[in-house]
């Protein structure tokens, strides 16, 4: 295919302005019309007609083909999931991009921003896919029970502000890879059964304010260095860690449950 995604993204705001283009060209063959006569009027109408219906043809074939590969990803998530309550239904994967949703938000380029989905009786597991939707901001999974491993291509997700898959029944160990989120500002994967240890590529993410990883089977040492250093043991509270935190307003012997 000769067409890149950025050409089918601009053929698919085409589609919208497909009437307002049409319009007045039926205008201009209108009056041409009226001048040659009856006959020749509805000859040209009928071709145009039948030429815009071609396009409008060509032009949805083309976005089938390249275009939506947001809705995809996050057709695999719902493919992935079940769904009792059937929060859901309205994941429509035929049409041109998943912006009318319920529960997702899109920015003006028709790019997923937002996917809003706390307590929503979600149960399964989470997609590599995830990591396709390049503009996601706000990736809001909470309070459902979703179980599994977080996928580490959700470090691809760059342009992530927050991460709260808290209250959940999700396994395995955070990802190294969620380092790579130098916008995320909060990070909350409290109340699950992550294990291993706290990758220290977390204490780079200088943008990090909140961070809540209580309540887990996380073991080892608290990195203590960089954005780290703001946090303090409740941040850390019921999991097995090993290390003692040594902390500007605690002293030195405090552990991460707060008994000295
Ligand atoms: C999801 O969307 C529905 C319909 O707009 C709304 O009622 C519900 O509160 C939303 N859920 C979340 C978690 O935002
Ligand atoms: C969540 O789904 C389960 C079935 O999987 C159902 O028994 C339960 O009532 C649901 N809870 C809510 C709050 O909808
Ligand atoms: C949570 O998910 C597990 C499977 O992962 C299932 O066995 C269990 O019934 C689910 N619980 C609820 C309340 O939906
Ligand atoms: C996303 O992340 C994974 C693993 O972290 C990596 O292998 C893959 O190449 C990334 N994909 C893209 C499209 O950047
Ligand atoms: C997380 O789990 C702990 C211990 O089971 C519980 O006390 C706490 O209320 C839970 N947090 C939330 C937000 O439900
Ligand atoms: C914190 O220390 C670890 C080594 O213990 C290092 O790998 C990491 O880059 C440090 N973080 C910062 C922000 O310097």
């Amino acid at each position: 295919m000769l067409w890149n995604s950025m050409e089918a993204t601009s053929l698919r705001g085409s589609i919208y302005q497909l009437r307002e283009l049409v319009s007045p060209c039926m205008i201009c063959f209108e009056a041409c019309g009226i001048s040659r006569g009856m006959k020749m009027r509805k000859q040209v109408f009928s071709f145009f007609y039948i030429l815009g219906f071609l396009w409008v043809f060509w032009v949805s074939d083309l976005v089938k083909v390249t275009g939506n590969s947001e809705g995809d990803a996050l057709n695999a998530l719902k493919t992935n999931l079940l769904d009792p309550n059937n929060v859901l239904q309205s994941w429509d994967p035929t049409l041109v991009n998943p912006c009318t949703w319920f529960n997702i938000t899109c920015n003006g380029d028709n790019s997923v921003t937002r996917v809003d989905l706390g307590n929503a009786n979600l149960s399964g597991q989470l997609v590599s896919q995830l990591g396709q939707l390049a503009n996601l901001q706000y990736l809001e999974l909470y309070g459902n029970n979703i179980s599994g491993k977080i996928p580490e291509e959700l470090g691809n997700l760059t342009n992530l502000v927050s991460l709260d898959l808290y209250l959940n029944g999700l396994t395995g160990s955070i990802p190294d890879t969620l380092g790579n989120l130098k916008k995320l500002r909060f990070l909350r994967l409290n109340n699950n059964s992550l294990s291993g240890t706290i990758p220290v590529s977390l204490t780079t993410i200088t943008s990090l304010q909140v961070l809540d990883l209580s309540h887990n089977r996380l073991t080892g040492h608290i990195p203590v260095n960089g954005s780290f250093a703001l946090f303090t043991p409740i941040s850390f509270a019921d999991n097995p860690l090993n290390g003692r935190r040594v902390s500007q307003h605690l002293p030195a012997d405090v552990d991460i449950k707060g008994r000295v």
